[in-house]
């Protein structure tokens, strides 16, 4: 069997699966639960996989089998079916919903047998995303000069750039920077799937710079490709001990990755709303259950909305 990332059938199922986590997930929103909002959205994700008719290896999961008791990287999922590769994230945005803050998420991507990036054991990685008009944009430049090289593409004022940037310390130097050349930076507490989204876009965010997460690069990484965004990496490792583990298992890091290297194949992206994020709303009950919001992203670049239905949990 054949994977079809045009197949509406599958973008059914797969919606299923992070409505499921999403429904999960917002029981928790605003308990102050991070740790609640990740667990329920888990256990409903895993559960509801069983039933997609595709054989699945998680590529990027929860981390790996030994401190992961589900959906850890090379689990095996689906009832059978075309061979895909999955990454996925139960809830990015856990602090978000925890405090029933805007922007949080459930979201999976999935692609041929060996299309996806396995970040191993680097937990972070540096990304550089931005619409395809600036593909010329690099890690390798500076972000002065990146910033030019976009206005230029855009036919825009450099001062008109807006540059979302997730507020850690260690992405200040980023931040600096883009205010020294002109640029505005649209700061983000969590969420970095749906800022490089944004960005992959031009909605709202011209560009999307900085460390985050590994998981959620690999993931972004289909839709960019899919949406024909712009996009550039390096694993990024922030621990000494997250190095050794990488240099341990003969992983490299630290090398420039283009889309290809993130996303070999055509996959499919799907996110749910677990609170209200990207035009998308939150679960909300109706009578027996709960309805949901997802947005799917195909191979081809094809966006729609996936309104569902879900049982009460
Ligand atoms: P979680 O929801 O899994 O906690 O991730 C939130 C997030 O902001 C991601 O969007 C981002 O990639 C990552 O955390 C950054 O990690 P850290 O919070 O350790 O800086």
């Amino acid at each position: 069997m054949i994977f079809e990332s045009s197949d509406r059938a599958l973008h059914d199922h797969l919606a299923r699966v992070t409505g499921r986590a999403a429904v999960a997930a917002s029981r928790f929103v605003g308990s102050g639960d991070k740790v609640g909002v990740d667990h329920a959205a888990v256990v409903a994700m895993r559960d509801a996989f069983e039933t997609v008719p595709v054989d699945a290896s998680i590529v990027v999961g929860e981390g790996e089998k030994d401190e992961a008791p589900m959906l850890y990287a090379g689990e095996r999922l689906g009832a059978g079916g075309p061979e895909v590769d999955v990454a996925v994230d139960p809830v990015d945005g856990t602090r978000l919903a925890a405090e029933a803050r805007p922007g949080s998420v459930a979201v999976l991507a999935a692609a041929p047998r060996g299309a996806l990036l396995d970040p191993g054991h680097v937990f972070y990685m540096e990304k550089l995303i931005c619409v395809g008009a600036g593909a010329t944009l690099s890690l390798e430049r500076s972000l002065t000069e990146n910033l030019q090289i976009l206005a230029s593409a855009l036919e825009r004022p450099l001062s008109s750039l807006r540059v979302a940037v997730q507020s850690r310390p260690r992405n200040q130097g980023y931040i600096d920077e883009a205010r020294d050349a002109g640029a505005s930076v649209v700061p983000f507490a969590d969420g970095d799937v749906i800022e490089s989204l944004r960005a992959a876009r031009g909605d709202g965010v011209d560009l999307l710079i900085g460390i985050g997460g590994a998981p959620e690069g690999v993931l972004t990484s289909v839709a960019v490709a899919a949406l024909g965004g712009h996009m550039q990496a390096r694993l990024a490792p922030q621990t000494a001990g997250e190095r050794e583990r990488a240099d341990a298992a003969g992983q490299t890091h630290g090398e420039l990755l283009r889309l290809h290297d993130l996303a070999a194949a055509p996959g499919i992206f799907v996110l749910t709303a677990v609170t209200d994020a990207a035009g998308l709303a939150a679960p909300r009950r109706v009578d027996d259950g709960f309805v949901t919001e997802s947005l799917v992203i195909d191979g081809n670049g094809d966006a729609r909305t996936i309104v569902a239905q879900h049982p009460r949990v």
